[in-house]
């Protein structure tokens, strides 16, 4: 029976899309109702002309932030996450939330209602955008950050709480030696670091088959196991047993090929690396997160498929985005690989600033919005929306923060770099 109109289905994680589905979308604060009013008219115009009127998107209003508070008295209300629940896929805008102070963060809050482990983020250059590279062309690589642990599940102690009081009076009976660690106790905020196994192997799983899929070279697991060995670590441990198991005959491991040179007492060389791309194979290695960033500025190339925890990851899908034009350009996507779920969303926030003028670069969210499309597996429209917009960056009309940068641009505003895109489309 196919699926009703109204209804996204999900077997067995593989999402069934009707050809009129419904995805709901949430407007978001700051800039959000902009970039958005200019995604879906993108979305709109290019699935028309791509499916000739047989396929279209109902889109579904649901709310959060500002405007949920408003309407609702609950920023985020359960009918949104049912609605995600339900049909599976849906758009985001971005969302404010108060820093050192009051509620956490709806994004955080939303990814873990709704388990959207994988956060999706591929860096790709549009010449002639702006970027601190020499050879910005040469940037192409795919992020994967871990959405659900880390620093990041919000298990947090206020400094003199009675919270903090328990855990540092557990500490002091039951773990002098890391009591010892803490250097102003009495003054200390505390928090905790969860990263477990399962939740390392379902990412770097995603990962490496996302890799294969996409004929990749590489996947490297980036942490800070030299400091933090159990759970960095345990990150990068744990990563490395899955792919040897799971993936044994598509990877070239590095850990397995330092260990055989170690044994043999050789130094680790490059030929067994070249054999392993002759044959095909995906090489899985691993790097310290700070090298990673220096990486990724001085060989660009070197970064291809990258999987990391969540606090690395927020900061280095960010400085990733910058070297292809920043914020306003970089999408992302929240995924959980396992039963389906999406949400897709600019990567950047609200944007205060610059948020009512029609200054916004609406790239971010178009570019999800390329992602979903592709995601639910309408590659034509997401593949002309994309050459569509690397047209019109091409002919060097930008929004203000491209225009800002780049020499002989002609600067638009949203509206207008929408209706260029959609002429284009
Ligand atoms: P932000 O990303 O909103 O802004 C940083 C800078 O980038 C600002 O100068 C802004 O004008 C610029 N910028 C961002 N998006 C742009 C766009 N589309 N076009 C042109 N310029 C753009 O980060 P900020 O100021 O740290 O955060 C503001 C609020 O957004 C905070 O409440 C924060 O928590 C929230 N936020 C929400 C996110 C989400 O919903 N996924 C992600 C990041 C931040």
């Amino acid at each position: 029976m196919s699926p009703s109109p109204q209804s996204n289905s999900n077997r067995d994680g593989k999402l069934v899309f009707p050809a009129h589905p419904t995805i709901p979308f949430i407007e978001g604060d700051g800039v959000g109702p902009e970039i958005m009013r200019s995604a879906q008219q993108v979305v709109n115009a290019t699935v028309a002309k791509a499916y000739n009127g047989a396929r279209s998107i109902e889109w579904l209003e649901v709310y959060a932030g500002k405007k949920a508070e408003e309407l609702t008295g609950s920023p985020l209300p359960d009918d949104t996450l049912a609605a995600f629940k339900k049909y599976h896929v849906g758009l985001k805008g971005p969302l404010n939330t108060p820093v050192g102070e009051g509620a956490r963060s709806l994004n955080v809050a939303m990814r873990r209602e709704l388990d959207l482990f994988a956060n999706l983020r591929p860096v790709k250059y549009y010449p002639p955008a702006p970027s601190p590279l020499l050879h910005p062309e040469r940037v192409n690589a795919v992020l994967f950050r871990e959405n659900t642990e880390d620093v990041y599940a919000g298990v947090e102690f206020e400094a003199g709480s009675s919270g903090a009081k328990s855990l540092l009076d557990y500490l002091k009976t039951t773990s002098p030696e890391n009591f010892a660690r803490i250097r102003f106790p009495d003054s200390s905020a505390l928090g905790l670091k969860p990263i477990s196994r399962e939740g390392s192997e379902r990412i770097v799983r995603t990962a490496i088959q996302y890799a294969l899929e996409n004929q990749r070279k590489s996947v490297t697991l980036l942490h800070k196991g030299n400091i933090m060995k159990f759970t960095e670590g345990g990150f990068m441990k744990w990563g490395y047993a899955l792919a040897e198991s799971e993936f044994s005959d598509q990877i070239y491991s590095m850990r397995q090929y330092k260990k055989i040179c170690a044994e043999k007492g050789e130094s680790v060389g490059n030929q067994d690396l070249q054999a392993a791309k002759a044959q095909g194979k995906l090489i899985i290695k691993d790097m310290i997160v700070d090298a990673a960033f220096e990486r990724a500025i001085a060989h660009p190339e070197d970064m291809d498929v990258l999987v990391t925890t969540n606090l690395n990851g927020d900061y280095l899908s960010d400085a990733l985005a910058a070297l292809v034009g920043g914020l306003g350009i970089a999408p992302g996507a929240n995924i959980n690989f396992a039963n389906g779920d999406a949400i897709f969303e600019a990567v950047h926030g609200t944007a205060p600033d610059i948020a009512g003028k029609d200054m916004a670069n609406p790239c971010s969210l178009i570019l999800s919005s390329v992602l979903m499309l592709r995601y639910i597996g309408w590659t034509e429209a997401g593949d002309l929306i994309e050459r569509s917009l690397g047209q019109v960056i091409a002919g060097r009309n930008v929004t203000p923060d491209f225009a800002c940068q780049m020499e002989n641009a002609t600067q638009c505003t949203t509206s207008q770099f929408t209706s260029l895109l959609i002429q284009r489309i």
